[in-house]
């Protein structure tokens, strides 16, 4: 058997396409995973182009590995940068074999036996081409519901790597669910880069299916016990979508709204379709409808225009919403975006400062907001054994509980835990 090494950078759908190279290779080509890159006779490298860093890096790693790779090994470049960079990665880095954007990953087990492979194809569409599966946890599935993204924000490259949204057809999706579950995984991470635009874009005739009826449906497969999913689209926050996360209990109370920015003129020029004050209104009424939900978000910081009282439009939300979490990002310019074009753009100190100011607040919210959670009670389904020898899992509104104890049978469980200690991230907890 011969032996493959992946690093992956990036969000979850990344992950995912990891996920699915791996199981292609090691089902039809016969590869073994090694966590060795020194010993592996195919080294990939699945990449994330969502900001300039992980491009350099990119370069960087293949540099690495160039040194320490066996002797005949290959290497191949996937994901989001593979997309737009396609060609010039191998001009750049001749050692460089194959290239294999993301909405290409159908065709890895052609990638590795042709020589100088490039597909870079952003139209290609795999929503019904059914991988070889292996999923990384055994207790919990991540479920690809859609792929691309029609937005077309202003900072984003992703519709230029993913390519349009398209929905995946529910039998799939259904099917992949019910044969993680029969291995054993009662969490089901459904992953897309819109998901609550479900439905929308689809090849063929499809049975209509919004997000909120395949949640529904996903939900009443046996066997699965708590559904996540990322990331969805504030615009698309209805009632009848807030009412059924309100009420289904499998569906686990954590809502990531990705805010982007508070200032109603940065969301214009962001071309998010919403505006601050109706950000604030859909929040509220999850919070009304699901008051035990927490509510996670991304925001950039130094978007092209951005004045201190749209940055004090940031903060003022996030007072308001009370997010348990905060992905924070300073605006990194983006080939084939209209932003990188904008005028005014911010200085790199003053991002800094502002990025620094903005998680500074979200410190002190979060050590105010976690010893509350002291002597409470709460389900934690523990699906991690972590290298401190911690079991940890997740609440169902979504915070990290590590567990002291070496009980291996609690692994996969889903139990009820005494929270005896708390941390601006996480908490301890002991079985209750
Ligand atoms: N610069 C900085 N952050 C970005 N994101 C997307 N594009 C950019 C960019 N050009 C952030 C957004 C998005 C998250 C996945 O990454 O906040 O929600
Ligand atoms: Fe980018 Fe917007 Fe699509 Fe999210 S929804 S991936 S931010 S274009």
């Amino acid at each position: 058997m011969k032996k493959m090494y992946i690093q992956t950078l990036g969000c979850a759908m990344n992950t995912k396409d990891t996920e699915h190279i791996l199981a292609e290779l090691n089902q039809k080509e016969n590869y073994k995973q090694t966590d060795d890159p020194k010993d592996a006779d195919l080294i990939m490298i699945n990449t994330c182009s969502i900001r300039e860093k992980p491009v350099q890096k990119l370069f960087s790693e293949i540099g690495v590995y160039k040194k320490i790779r066996k002797e005949g090994s290959k290497l191949g470049v996937c994901g989001c940068t593979a997309s737009h960079l396609g060609q010039d990665i191998i001009k750049r880095a001749p050692i460089v074999d194959f290239v294999l954007g993301a909405r290409n990953v159908s065709k890895i087990t052609e990638a590795i036996k042709t020589p100088k492979f490039v597909a870079v194809d952003i139209t290609n569409d795999e929503s019904e081409y059914e991988f070889a599966t292996n999923n990384s946890s055994p207790y919990k599935a991540y479920v690809n519901i859609s792929s691309g993204c029609d937005k077309r924000c202003t900072y984003c490259i992703v519709p230029n790597t993913r390519g349009v949204e398209i929905s995946i057809p529910p039998q799939i999706i259904i099917n992949e669910i019910k044969s993680s579950v029969a291995n054993g995984a009662k969490e089901i991470f459904l992953l897309g880069q819109n998901v609550n635009n479900y439905g929308q874009f689809t090849n063929k005739e499809l049975p209509k299916m919004d997000f909120t009826d395949l949640l529904k449906t996903i939900s009443e497969i046996d066997g699965v016990e708590r559904i996540r999913f990322t990331s969805p689209h504030p615009l698309h926050m209805g009632e009848k979508f807030l009412q059924e996360f309100a009420n289904n209990p499998k569906i686990a109370k954590n809502m990531h709204m990705p805010l982007q920015s508070g200032s109603t003129s940065l969301l214009k020029s962001m071309k998010r379709g919403y505006s601050k004050e109706w950000f604030i209104k859909v929040a509220s009424r999850l919070k009304e409808l699901c008051p035990e939900a927490t509510i996670s978000t991304d925001i950039i910081v130094g978007f092209p225009g951005e004045s201190d009282a749209d940055f004090e439009d940031s903060l003022d939300v996030i007072r308001q919403v009370g997010f348990s979490q905060i992905f924070s990002f300073k605006y990194s310019p983006r080939p084939h975006t209209p932003a990188q074009d904008f005028e005014d753009q911010v200085p790199n100190e003053l991002a800094s400062a502002r990025l620094l100011k903005l998680q500074n607040l979200h410190k002190e919210m979060l050590d105010e907001l976690m010893p509350t959670k002291l002597n409470s009670t709460c389900k934690v389904y523990f699906d991690q054994l972590k290298s401190d020898g911690y079991i940890a899992g997740r609440t169902d509104d979504n915070f990290l509980v590590k567990l002291k104890c070496s009980d291996d049978s609690v692994l996969g469980t889903i139990r009820d835990v005494k929270i005896i200690e708390t941390k601006r991230m996480d908490m301890v907890g002991e079985l209750a």
